[in-house]
């Protein structure tokens, strides 16, 4: 069996067109435009591309970006400072600091002075325990993005045996509690799980969010399972750097019934979900 490889770019470019096509009718409503904030503090390459192309996305679909890039000596203070401007401007509906934070800021601290009404990546405790309450709050974008392409692959999760193999607050509490929310039954996975094998082996679904390239080995896939591969490392490969996931694509490609690739599954659908937040919060905000 091949699998089915699961085109997570040409479904956020659908997603993106809902977004561009729902901007208009909010303006008209409004008087102006969703707003998206992204805070950049330091010089991280990869963070760098990813605020710039956070940026690119919120313009192109029609909204205001707000985009603050902030030096390596930026204190606790001042940072703060800025999340609160950004709290009282109204023009303003969802705010992101990229994380991580330069060593010796308290990303817990700042995420937790975001307005939770602008949270739009989720991270507030506020937003994980209105998820984990079942109550309609932010949704962090990485597991909402997966949520979307399972339910685009398979149609309902209910009863369905998952496992999603990491427990950061980013990715994989959130994403279990989703697949939990949709009635899967969700076995979590990390660093001190005893037979990871034998517990993958069983899953329905398997949602990998450890960031350790290759990991989960393609024999370990049930036949026919969904793998939704989380996981973006840069490897050296026959002397070239290249991409690659949680998975191994080449050995789980000939077990699984529908698998992402890396590049080109789950993070197309990250930036897109992160425009679906901000659209949602400012909706929520102009009432
Ligand atoms: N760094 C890597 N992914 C993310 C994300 O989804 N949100 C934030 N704030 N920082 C990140």
């Amino acid at each position: 069996m091949t699998a089915s490889i699961i085109d997570g770019r040409a479904f956020a470019d659908g997603l993106g067109r809902k977004i561009a096509g729902s901007i208009p009718i909010f303006e008209a409503y409004a008087g102006r435009r969703p707003g998206l904030a992204v805070v950049l503090v330091g010089t991280d390459p990869a963070s760098e591309v990813y605020v710039r192309s956070k940026g690119r996305m919120a313009r192109k679909l029609g909204m205001e970006s707000f985009e603050y890039v902030l030096p390596e000596t930026t204190t606790q203070d001042e940072l703060l400072a800025l999340v609160a401007r950004l709290n009282a401007d109204d023009r303003i509906d969802g705010i992101l600091v990229q994380l991580p934070l330069p060593k010796g800021l308290d990303a817990l601290a700042v995420v937790t002075a975001i307005d939770p009404a602008k949270d739009v990546d989720g991270l507030h405790p506020m937003s994980a325990g209105m998820l984990a309450s079942g109550l309609p709050g932010m949704v962090s974008c990485t597991p909402l993005g997966c949520i979307m392409l399972l339910e685009a692959t398979l149609g309902s999760l209910a009863g369905r045996d998952a496992i999603v193999v990491g427990r950061s607050i980013l990715v994989g509490k959130p994403m279990a509690q989703l697949l939990l929310a949709r009635d899967c039954t969700v076995t979590i996975a990390h660093s001190r799980t005893r037979d990871l094998p034998g517990k993958v082996a069983q899953a329905e679904i398997v949602v990998a969010a450890v960031g350790a390239a290759e990991m989960i080995r393609g024999e370990w896939i049930r036949p026919g399972a969904t793998v939704i591969d989380i996981g973006t490392s840069r490897i050296e490969r026959d002397g070239r750097k290249t991409l690659v996931g949680d998975v191994d694509f080449a050995g789980a490609v000939e077990r699984a019934g529908a698998i992402t690739p890396v590049p080109g599954g789950v993070g197309p659908m990250t930036i897109m979900t992160l425009m679906h937040n901000a659209v949602i919060a400012a909706h929520r905000r102009v009432g």
